[in-house]
């Protein structure tokens, strides 16, 4: 067979080790393989590079995916579904289709509707995914945002301030819980949850009458704010740039204004996507890719590879897709313990 693949919506840590994974085991069965380029644009128009030895050796450790990505949606380009359906035939006999809920909503719609051999891999740094404990690229978001966390503590002791970290989770608040968590933050604010300037403050006050006269604050790009309404030009998949909020900087000046503290934000952003992955995040995307392989090598189309505990294992890729996984209240109530 000759089996496509592609890798859609934001970059991610770990896509690569995928791509390397998908390849070794498909080639065991004597499959040929090939990179559909940017995403779904490359399979509208039909732009394709084999992938062999030398186009995926060396890459186990590289951020980024060496296959090119797009927000582009097959349902909003006008002819769109009849140009993938036929690049199947003409090109290629069966796609893994690597991406968060956008590229894998496309997949899953192309394998329910028009009946196209596809198999998912669940991508994304916002671990917002259904069907499946966790996806690669959250473990590196995680650790290059805790890090800065760390760092961000000794600069708001020196200089008594409070300072805000703005993580990138623009519907679901995990990266900035768990590194918030991790980095032992004084607050933590998430899509999820309401925000509440006030009880912000009153946390940083807490502190400062314990001696601590600094805080960090973690809080979530999609935080929603108080009297916020979004606006401007939405993404193909009908996504508003959440930085417009700039929920970092506004919460920092709320803050100040309730606490004369001097405070200050940093934007962590594409730092956070970008660079080599954790070990963590290539073994999980070794793991992921050998079971897309593997749902290729049995025909199972429909159906994405998911870690349920410590296994890998198939979920319909309709599950995956059906609805976003938010941070549960539970997990919160968990981070509050730790708030001023
Ligand atoms: O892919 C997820 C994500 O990193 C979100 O956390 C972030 O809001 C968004 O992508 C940024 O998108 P773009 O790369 O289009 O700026």
């Amino acid at each position: 067979m000759r089996v496509g693949m592609l890798t859609g919506g934001g970059d991610c840590p770990g896509l690569n080790p995928v791509i390397r994974a998908v390849c070794r085991r498909l080639w065991e069965n004597g499959h040929e393989t090939f990179g559909v380029l940017n995403g779904w644009r490359g399979a509208i128009d039909h732009n394709l590079k084999p992938l062999g030895w030398d186009e995926t050796s060396g890459i186990l450790h590289k951020g980024g995916t060496i296959i090119g990505t797009s927000r582009t949606n097959v349902y909003k380009n006008e002819g769109g579904v009849e140009a993938v359906k036929k690049l199947f035939g003409d090109h290629i006999d069966a796609l893994v289709a690597i991406g968060g809920e956008d590229t894998l909503g496309v997949a899953s719609r192309l394998s329910a509707e028009e009946g196209l051999p596809v198999v998912g891999v669940p991508k994304t740094i916002d671990n917002d995914l259904n069907g499946t404990d966790y996806t690669f690229g959250f473990d590196t978001a995680v650790y290059v945002a805790t890090e800065a966390i760390d760092r961000v503590h000794s600069t708001a002791e020196s200089h008594n301030r409070a300072i805000v970290v703005e993580t990138m989770g623009r519907h679901a608040g995990w990266i900035a819980l768990f590194s918030g968590i991790a980095g032992g933050a004084d607050y933590i604010l998430i899509p999820e949850v309401e925000v509440n300037y006030d009880d912000v403050a009153a946390a940083v006050e807490r502190r400062k009458q314990r001696g601590k006269n600094f805080s960090v604050i973690v809080a979530s790009e999609g935080a929603e704010l108080p009297g916020f309404a979004d606006e401007g030009e939405v993404d193909e998949f009908g996504h508003v740039r959440v930085e417009n909020r700039a929920v970092g900087e506004t919460v920092a000046q709320e803050v100040e204004k309730r606490t004369g503290m001097q405070t200050r934000a940093t934007v962590l952003g594409y730092i956070q996507r970008g660079g080599t992955p954790t070990p963590r995040d290539r073994m999980l995307g070794l793991r992921f890719g050998l079971k897309a392989a593997d749902l290729v090598n049995e025909g199972k189309w429909g159906r994405m590879a998911a870690l349920h505990g410590d296994d890998v294992v198939s979920v319909p890729l309709t599950e995956a897709t059906a609805e976003l996984k938010l941070v549960p209240r539970d997990w919160y109530e968990t981070a509050k313990t730790f708030f001023g």
